[in-house]
């Protein structure tokens, strides 16, 4: 058992709901969600989306608090540990080094990409995007990337420097540690994080039509393209691993995030009601705030046909070309401003959600090595700060698709599948049951002790089946 005292812990509830719900809202839910929804079925999206939600997601997050709680009583912050206590086998810490291995090559990138946000922001309040148009912002973009040369970069050092600043700012937060770091930040950066995305969304339901000379262009019909459903869609099956893997992703499951947060939870802290708030915050964030801006106000701006063609190009494509352009030539008012909210906002979701993904890794330095905490992130640091070259130096080799395609959508299945079974049935449905209970401020309905033991696995072993027989084959 644990030697009682000297284990990190969340300093308030609020803190700790804070912090975990910051970890779920990310890129994805400002980016990532609009794209997948407008191109796979509009409405009819939500259906498989609102589906894998109840079986995939939500047991997904009880499960990870559960084993996260328990693996905190015997001082384990990371999967290895933590799969080591369910499973007493040799293999069970290797599998867990799956979940770290995920964490770290997805933290590499997003915090690249949160790095830009930032820089965006910047650019933004600095007029930098005033006479940016949708057909010039893709060099504006790769010159900042170091990939051209623009007017406005010449080389990459802007971009260099940014990420310096965002690694050192996210190795520092988590240098202060959970209460002091983690909770802290969320405290400040997941109010402002909201408070700022509503004033987008209302600055964008407002707009109506911007140019009374296209009709077409307004707002309602950028709703209305990512929410008017074609059912006939539904008859394929990308359209369902598409909704199964933005639950994954935006809910941040599927690699030991979740986990490393709830080790630092008392024995006795509720679990059952945390859980859900942190999910259904995140679906708030993320069909409510998330859905009513990027795609609306580009339709309102662009017209239905290019929105279209900048969904296919991708979230990054949306946030980084077609939004500054909105913000810029396209002549939003006071689009200065309102790029720079934006762009502020997303850098508040990546930090958020950056800091849990090195948390496990600092977590797995210190309880299973001894090391302290100085030692374990500056360790992290190192390994990072190399690695992150090559994303930096080979992004135009799309270094980063292929780590988000493998590590961002595969991996988080391949580990999701491998704790529902250690829990649910190595270390038992029963035991699991009442550790994920124990405490809770509500009782999980029944009915989800059924769906974590039998329909869970299965879905996630199909989707697993699935993905390789149209990848690797
Ligand atoms: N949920 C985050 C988002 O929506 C991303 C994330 C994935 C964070 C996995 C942590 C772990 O952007």
């Amino acid at each position: 058992m644990a030697k009682s005292g000297e284990r990190e812990q969340w300093g308030t509830r609020i803190g700790l709901i804070l912090a975990v719900a910051g970890n779920a809202v990310g890129l994805g839910n400002f980016l990532r969600f609009p794209v997948q929804a407008a191109q796979n079925g509009g409405g009819a999206f939500m259906i498989p989306y609102f589906i894998f939600f109840i079986l995939l997601g939500i047991p997904l997050m009880w499960i990870e608090w559960g084993i996260g709680r328990h693996g905190g009583k015997y001082r384990h912050g990371s999967a290895p540990g933590m799969f080591d206590v369910l499973w007493k086998h040799k293999l069970a810490k290797y599998l867990g080094s799956f979940g770290l291995f995920i964490s770290l090559t997805i933290l590499i990138y997003y915090t690249y990409i949160e790095s830009w946000t930032l820089g965006f922001s910047l650019f933004s309040i600095l007029g930098f995007f005033s006479n940016e148009t949708v057909q010039t912002m893709p060099n504006f973009l790769s010159s900042y990337q170091g990939i051209t040369e623009s007017s406005t970069f010449s080389s990459i050092w802007t971009a260099y420097l940014l990420m310096l600043f965002t690694f050192v700012l996210n190795f520092y937060i988590l240098y202060r540690g959970i209460a002091q770091g983690i909770e802290k930040l969320a405290k400040i950066a997941m109010p402002l994080l909201f408070i700022f995305a509503i004033i987008l969304v209302i600055r964008v339901v407002t707009l109506g039509t911007p140019d009374p000379s296209l009709p077409e262009n307004s707002v309602e019909n950028g709703f209305a393209f990512i929410w008017n459903p074609d059912f006939n869609q539904l008859g394929n099956p990308i359209i369902w691993l598409a909704a199964a893997g933005q639950i994954f992703f935006t809910l941040s499951v599927g690699m030991g995030t979740i986990h490393a947060y709830a080790s630092y939870l008392k024995p006795k802290d509720d679990i059952a009601l945390s859980a859900l708030t942190t999910a259904s915050t995140n679906e708030f964030a993320e069909v409510i705030l998330g859905a009513s801006i990027a795609i609306p106000v580009a339709v309102a701006f662009f017209g239905l046909d290019m929105t279209k063609a900048i969904a296919q190009g991708g979230a990054f494509n949306l946030g980084f070309v077609a939004m500054p352009a909105i913000f810029g030539s396209a002549h939003l008012p006071l689009g200065e401003i309102f790029g720079f909210l934006w762009f502020l906002l997303l850098f508040f979701a990546g930090i958020t959600s950056s800091v849990a993904m090195g948390q496990p890794i600092v977590a797995f330095l210190e309880d299973e090595f001894g090391m302290d905490r100085r030692k374990a992130v500056l360790t992290l640091a190192a390994v990072v700060l190399i690695s992150v070259q090559l994303v930096v130096f080979f992004l135009k080799y799309g270094f980063l698709d292929e780590m988000d395609y493998w590590a961002g959508t595969f991996g988080l299945v391949v580990f999701a599948l491998m704790e529902t079974i250690l829990f649910m049935w190595v270390f038992g449905a029963d035991k699991a049951w009442k550790e994920m209970n124990d405490g809770g401020d509500i009782k999980i309905p029944r009915i989800f002790y059924y769906i974590m033991k039998y329909i869970t696995p299965v879905i996630l072993a199909g989707i697993m089946i699935w993905w390789f027989v149209q990848n690797a084959l």
